[in-house]
Parts: structure tokens; sequence; C-alpha cells
């Protein structure tokens, strides 16, 4: 079979451990797609020093690299959203596949890039938006497409989660924790996205639209983060026999008017020490997810960093060259229903 082409789209930690992957098992890769994988080049934003891959590889020239003859897969794990919406949106409409990472891109523009993708008939895939490693999006789209889900609620921000068990365990308050959050790595140089929750209701709005086969951005999100949790509340949820968790809540409830709606939230909840997810700590995340037929599952591992975010990057590019080898394709966007959203205060 003819090669695929890929083009990957910045050279961070997810980045730089796709490449490897993709280089160092070329051989493995095209045994289980059916055809050699083959990198075309990598879009950085400077070249500069030893990046650890072949000079020739990279480009500064995303946008040509994107719609390039030779390429038929493009993954993007650049971050942000208005450059990387622009590619993926010219990549689709060049026909090709497209693999994201990006959560606070799908979280408001999944619609867009569907349709990009429906008016192909090419894959869009992002299991590695929410919670890394961890499947969550192939079950909820594939697995389960024909149970009901009626709630899906976890831990699916590993800095907080790292915090919170942090100050959990000794006590110490809320600054200090955050200050060795990120001297450990965790915590990004400017946090707010993660400790204010933006980063949870950005994923939560992807698992409310994909589990409840509606469009939820994350604006309708209701977001609380944990930057005022102190170690006093720590300590009063020990003495409740709980522990406090930053959890995303997507679940069906019955607005005031009786009708079907949807319920998205985050916030830092008291979370009973006998529930699976009191025991969910440091950096790892967990998702739990309740349907009519399949009853109560729940998911765990490594939600963020470099590695864990990249094999489930690679499992959707595996995903993408074999239907690009063999034909089909992947799961579409569910012909939305229009479930509205219920107010915090309305349920
Ligand atoms: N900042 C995110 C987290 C990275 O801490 O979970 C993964 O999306």
């Amino acid at each position: 079979n003819a090669a695929i082409g890929v083009a990957v789209l910045g050279l961070g930690n997810v980045g730089s451990e796709v490449v490897r992957i993709l280089r160092e098992h070329a051989r493995e890769l095209e045994a289980r797609v059916g055809a050699p994988v083959v990198l075309r080049g990598i879009a950085v934003r400077r070249i500069e020093g030893d990046r650890g891959v072949p000079a020739e590889l990279l480009t500064t020239d995303a946008d040509s690299l994107v719609t390039r003859a030779d390429v038929d897969i493009v993954v993007e794990v650049i971050g942000g959203i208005e450059v990387p919406r622009k590619l993926i949106l010219a990549a689709l409409n060049s026909g090709k596949s497209v693999v994201t990472a990006n959560k606070a891109l799908l979280a408001d523009y999944t619609g867009e890039l569907a349709e990009a993708a429906e008016n192909k008939r090419v894959d869009l895939y992002f299991e590695a938006a929410v919670a890394g490693a961890i499947p969550v999006i192939r079950p909820l789209t594939q697995s389960l497409a024909g149970d009901r889900v009626n709630k899906v609620a976890g831990i699916v921000n590993g800095t907080t989660n790292f915090i919170l068990s942090a100050m959990d365990e000794t006590g110490a308050d809320y600054a200090d924790t955050l200050a060795e959050a990120g001297r450990l790595g965790y915590a990004e140089a400017d946090p707010t996205a993660d400790v204010e929750g933006y980063d949870a209701a950005a994923k939560a709005a992807i698992l409310a639209s994909i589990a409840f086969h509606t469009r939820v951005t994350a604006a309708d999100v209701y977001r609380e983060g944990i930057s005022k949790i102190t170690s006093a509340d720590l300590e009063a949820a020990k003495s409740l026999n709980c522990t406090v968790k930053l959890l995303s809540i997507c679940e069906r409830v019955n607005g005031t008017d009786g009708s079907e709606r949807i319920s998205a939230r985050v916030y830092p909840a008291l979370v009973p020490l006998d529930h699976p997810l009191a025991s969910v700590n440091g950096a790892f995340n967990a998702v739990v997810v309740e349907a009519e037929a399949a009853g109560r599952l729940m998911f765990y591992g490594q939600g963020a960093g470099g590695s864990p975010t990249a094999s489930a990057v690679m499992g959707d590019l595996v995903m993408a060259a074999r239907n690009r080898v063999h034909g089909g394709r992947g799961p579409r966007e569910s012909k939305y229903a229009d479930l509205k959203i219920a107010p915090i205060g309305e349920i």
C-alpha cells in the first residue's frame, strides 16, 4: 500500500514523544496500519538548536505543510486557539484527517471542525484532549454508542489534583503547594487555566457534548477553581470522612419545567473517602461513566504529561491511518439533540 504521510504541528512535550514513537516504532506501526507511516514534516515556531530530529523535517511554514500533497494526516499539538483552528480547518478542507489534543479549541469549535471533517469525509480524532492516556472519548463515542449515558463525572485536571492531594497529605497551605507543584513541573508558569478550572471546564464541555449528543461549550459550564481552598477546608473535610476534589460533572437532569436538560459543572467537591474518586491522588485522572445498560464504569490513569498524551495521539493516528488505507471512517458527530443547559440554580 502507498505510504501514509504525517505532519506534526508542534514539537513540545507531546509532539517530541509522538515523533519519537513514529520514528522508533515505524515497522510495528506499518504492520498495524497496513502501509508505511512516514513523517513528512514538523512545524515549529523557530528552528534553532538541536531539536533531536533531522533538520530537514523542520519547517516554520505550517500553512504549507498542512496542505502538502504527500501529507494524509495532520497531528496538532501546539495548543492555543486561533492558530490551530485555522491550520486544522485548512487541513480538513484539503482532505487530510486530523488528530488533535487541543481541548480549549474543541470545547468551543467542535461543531465547526466536525462539519469540515464531514464535508470531506475524513476523520477528526481527539482522544488526547481529555484525560491524556486514559481512553474516555472512544468509549463514549464507540463502545457506549448504543447505550444511554446519564452521567460522566471525574477528575480531569492533573495539576489541581496534585495540589489538593498534597495539601491533604501534608497539611500545607494552597500557596506553598502551588509553588511546589510549579517546582516539580506540574503547574505551568501561568497556572490560571488549571487552578481556576478553565481546563477542567473545557474538558467537561467536550465530555458533555459527546456523552449526550448535544453541543456544550466551555462558557456553558458552571466553573469554580481551587484557589480559595485552604488547609482548614481539607481538615474540615477529613473530620467528615471526606476529601476535596476538583470534579467535572456532566449529567442529565430535569429542568424546573420538567423537560430533560444537561448540567455541566466544575467545582471543588466534598468526596466521601469510600468513593472511588477519593483515592485518585497525585497528578492522576479518573472518569466515572454511568450508563443505562452498562451501569457504572470507571477509567483511571495518567491524565497529563508528554508520554501519556502521546499514547492517545498515536492511537488516534493509527486509527486514522488504517481508515485511509482500508477505507472506513471513525465515529462522526451525532446529529445533535438540542438539549438545553440547566443553570446551576435550577438543579
Ligand atoms: N494542565 C493539564 C492538567 C494538562 O493538569 O491536567 C492535561 O490536559
